[in-house]
């Protein structure tokens, strides 16, 4: 998929609907991390330079009361967009009828106006998150030209990106959306290699189809995180209190068979007697773990066998913490993937959305990736192999 088309379309007075997804995390109405908004930019800024009438789309949470609307407003987000463009946006508190009508004729060339939260529409009758044919077909006679920027929300199947692109004669991808497809659609199809994964988090049950459709294309898997404790007992180790998912442990198996030559698992640990933010206890293998221990993170000799593995790497996908990251005594597992890679020389190297990106962030390392998503579940759904609705859309 090429931009050069959107590049190559002149936008001077046209109403230029854009799908972002400015699902960002809020704390009393504050962002507390706008690498989203950051992030679409450069396909707003494209927009407005070239004298487009910018009509901007996002959803927010999950709508599913009324109370639920009075902490997703976009109003803030509207708000942090204009200090960051440098340039006002107007808001409209409506995502429908006469106000936003008039609202979008009132727009000069250059302008930018936000709609309200997408979602507000699942508490009337023409659902957004359905992808109401109606509501799809009303967003997208608002506008001439449609552009989906929102990798984020690409894996759902709604009224503002899918809804509109199929009632609209010409859609573009964003420069966001194209860069994630660029980059995690690149590294599973085509990677240099080689090619390692390392992949954590939680656990297993989320992962299964991602560490499934990587065994088949990545030269080495590496599982760190909650879920490499079910791939330890898998292998018949006793893991104490560790976070451990026995109905999957078959799968586990039956993963560890299919990707012997692939699949490394951590081989030191971090241990506790409780899931608190106080030291460990004590560092070893995992035969070093004592009755009604836990791990809560890999220790150093693993960072060092990861290290060598990563360091020849020409493609590095990561996603997921390898550690409980948000306790500070269990972190460095987490700190020091980020180090290793941020070092490997000459490679692509990218970090899934979600906890990893959080944590990417948190820790400094922003710009020491070729690319950080803003995925999380789409990112996943990406790397698992899947086609997602939102660009599928596009291509038609
Ligand atoms: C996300 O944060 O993963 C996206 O914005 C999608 O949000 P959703 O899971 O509520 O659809």
């Amino acid at each position: 998929m090429s931009n050069q088309k959107l590049k190559n379309t002149n936008l001077k007075g046209k109403k230029v609907l854009i799908r972002v997804d400015f699902n960002v995390p809020m704390q009393d109405g504050i962002i507390t991390d706008d690498n989203r908004i950051v992030q679409a930019l450069p396909t707003i800024e494209f927009v407005v330079n070239q004298g487009g009438r910018a009509i901007i789309f996002s959803h927010l949470g999950r709508i599913k009361t009324e109370e639920d609307k009075l902490s997703n407003s976009l109003k803030p987000v509207s708000i942090r967009l204009a200090e960051l463009m440098g340039k006002d946006v107007r808001f409209v508190p409506e995502t429908r009828g006469e106000i936003l009508e008039t609202a979008i004729k009132e727009l000069k060339d250059g302008d930018m106006l936000m709609i309200e939260n997408t979602r507000f529409e699942d508490l009337k009758g023409k659902k957004e998150s359905t992808n109401d044919s109606e509501l799809g077909a009303y967003w997208a006679s608002l506008g001439d030209v449609f552009i989906n920027d929102a990798f984020g929300t690409a894996h759902r199947s709604h009224a503002s990106n899918v809804g509109i692109a199929s009632n609209i004669k010409t859609s573009f991808p964003g420069f966001l959306l194209e860069k994630e497809i660029k980059f995690i659609g690149g590294a599973v199809d085509n990677p240099k290699r080689p090619f390692v994964a390392i992949l954590g988090g939680a656990k297993v049950s989320d992962k299964i189809p991602v560490i499934s459709n990587l065994l088949k294309t990545a030269d080495k898997v590496i599982i760190g995180g909650g879920m490499a404790y079910t791939f330890l007992k898998a292998q018949g180790f006793d893991v104490g209190q560790s976070l451990c998912e026995e109905e999957m442990l078959d799968l586990a198996k039956e993963l560890l068979e299919r990707g012997k030559d692939k699949i490394v698992l951590p081989i030191d640990f971090l241990f506790t007697d409780e899931f608190k933010d106080k030291k460990p206890l004590h560092v070893g293998p995992i035969t070093a773990i004592k009755k009604g221990e836990m791990s809560l993170d890999i220790g150093p000799e693993t960072l060092k066998l990861f290290e060598n593995i990563l360091k020849t790497a020409k493609t590095i996908v990561w996603n997921g913490p390898m550690g409980v990251f948000e306790m500070e005594n269990y972190r460095s597992g987490t700190i020091g993937v980020c180090e290793i890679i941020a070092n490997v020389v000459d490679a692509i190297t990218i970090v899934g959305g979600g906890d990893s990106a959080a944590a990417a962030i948190q820790f400094g390392f922003q710009d020491k990736f070729t690319h950080i998503s803003t995925g999380g579940g789409a990112s996943l759904e990406y790397l698992e192999g899947k086609a997602l609705p939102g660009i599928e859309c596009l291509n038609k």
